[in-house]
């Protein structure tokens, strides 16, 4: 199997993101571009992978050791142009590998199976390979220049002539060198052009000047977009959300709107789950087959259970966990809370740091006060216990199985199982009292002014 040394530039200054955060640590699918790149470059069989950044960037590496551990990093202290950037990844390159790919750290879209077909035009004995892409707007990108069908060069956008600027075909970007080859034309690139840079694309006319060969790989337009500001962040997210939309319908999702679902790229919907219209999914949930998310539910860190069936207008927050069949309807929130199969909350409840047995039933308005001021606190509530409506259980505290909480209690200490627990006002009856103030004399009221 052929070895492959990837080296990911993520050197950008991201000074067009109006934001204190770098460019490749924004976010799609609540993931940041890099990490996008490196699940990418790990699907494509990637064996070392080493990333270039810029000074003070280490919540950059820390981000990239999250998805790769032994990622190697490299420091490029002045942006001298993409192949000065790959340069400072030299020690890598000189252990080398059968297969060099460069990929740039703002361009999250790029498939697997492209990198894969990449490495295959090495494979196939080219010296360099690049994706072309025909944008609809070609302003500031490289052209791909051909003599004879052969992939000649790649002109940059402000070297170029306006024969060259005339070229419909386009640069992505990213680029795969021969292993063998690859030192001696990295090295080979001058900085003879306008922007006195030391362009990657130059490989290829470097390459041909040595006698190899180079080839390019039409991709579409969304494969490689990179990414320079909000913008585009915002198109790139669009593109992103109506891939995960196509793969989950093709696994058997039901949506009957899919263009209103968001979904996180670490979302896991088992078969046959139905999400209704106007549903977002944040980072880390699950949801088991046969489920049903309803309209306007927001769910996050969240495991909904086989069968569950969650809102319209519910709030699962990280930490939730529900069994199987468990019904959680409108306005409730849950938080940090495991909820046993068949139990439900059908609505307005929050139920925060708690443990709800199997079959107990929530009712309309109980919450848990889980926070005093200062720390959290839990609950327990046994299986098949009922909580009244509007009962607010005071925590710590712990409900017995099978347990009764009278509507409107407020309950500050355990109740045993079995038992009912009232904790509200007594009610009290005075008979007639109303007909009797109604029958009561007005006193003398004041003629309301004519106000005009
Ligand atoms: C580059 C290509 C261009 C192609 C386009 C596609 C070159 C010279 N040009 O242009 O042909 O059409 O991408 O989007 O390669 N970087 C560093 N250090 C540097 C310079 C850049 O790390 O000194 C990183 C950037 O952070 C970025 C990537 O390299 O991730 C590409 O740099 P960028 O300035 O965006 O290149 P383009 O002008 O877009
Ligand atoms: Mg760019």
């Amino acid at each position: 199997m052929r070895t492959c040394l990837a080296i990911v530039l993520a050197a950008g200054e991201g000074t067009r993101m109006l934001s204190p955060r770098p460019k490749v640590l924004h976010a799609i699918g609540g993931q940041s571009l890099l990490t996008h790149v490196l699940v990418a470059l790990r699907a494509a069989g990637q064996t070392r992978t080493a990333v270039v950044v810029g000074p003070d960037h280490a919540a950059v590496a820390a981000e990239a050791r999250q998805v790769l551990p032994d990622t190697e990093f490299f420091v490029q202290t002045e942006r001298r142009g993409t192949a000065h950037a790959v340069l400072a990844a030299k020690p890598a390159l000189i252990r080398g590998a059968d297969d060099i790919l460069v990929i740039f750290g703002d361009t999250p879209l790029i498939r697997p199976q492209t990198l894969g077909k990449l490495r295959a035009a090495l494979a196939d004995g080219a010296a360099v390979a690049v994706l072309g892409f025909r944008p609809e707007d070609p302003t500031g990108y490289g052209r791909l220049v051909t003599t004879g069908g052969d992939l000649a060069a790649i002109r940059e956008e402000t070297d170029a002539s306006a024969s060259e600027r005339a070229i419909t075909l386009c640069n992505g970007g990213l680029m795969a060198l021969a292993g063998k080859q690859a030192l001696a034309i990295l090295s080979s690139i001058g900085n003879d052009n306008r922007k006195q840079e030391f362009y990657l694309s130059d490989a290829v006319a470097v390459a041909r000047g040595m006698g190899y060969k180079a080839t390019a790989i039409e991709v579409t337009e969304d494969e490689v977009r990179g990414i320079n500001s909000k913008a585009q962040l915002a198109q790139a997210e669009a593109v992103l959300q109506q891939r995960m939309r196509q793969a989950a319908l093709a696994a058997g999702v039901t949506m009957t709107a899919p263009e209103t679902v968001f979904f996180s790229a670490d979302t896991k919907l088992g078969k046959d789950v139905v999400v209704e219209p106007y549903v977002v999914f944040g980072r880390d949930v699950v949801v088991e087959a046969g489920a049903t998310i309803r309209s306007f539910s927001h769910l996050a860190g969240a495991h909904v259970g086989k069968d569950a069936i969650v809102g319209p207008f519910a709030r699962l927050r990280p930490g939730t966990k529900l069994g199987e069949g468990v019904h959680i309807g409108n306005f409730v929130e849950v938080k940090e809370a495991r909820i046993e199969a068949g139990a439900k909350a059908n609505h307005l409840s929050y139920i925060g740091d708690a443990r709800i047995g199997a079959g107990a039933n929530i009712g309309a308005g109980a919450i848990t006060c889980n926070y005093d001021g200062t720390g959290k606190h839990r609950t327990e509530i046994g299986k098949h216990a009922f909580i009244g409506s509007n009962s607010a259980l005071v925590a710590p505290v712990a409900i017995g199985e099978g347990a009764y909480v009278g509507s409107g209690s407020v309950i500050t200490r355990n109740v045993p199982a079995n038992a009912l627990a009232l904790g509200r006002g007594r009610q009290v009856i005075k008979a007639g009292w109303a007909k009797r103030a109604r029958s009561r004399k007005p006193k003398s009221k004041k003629k309301a002014k004519s106000s005009d």
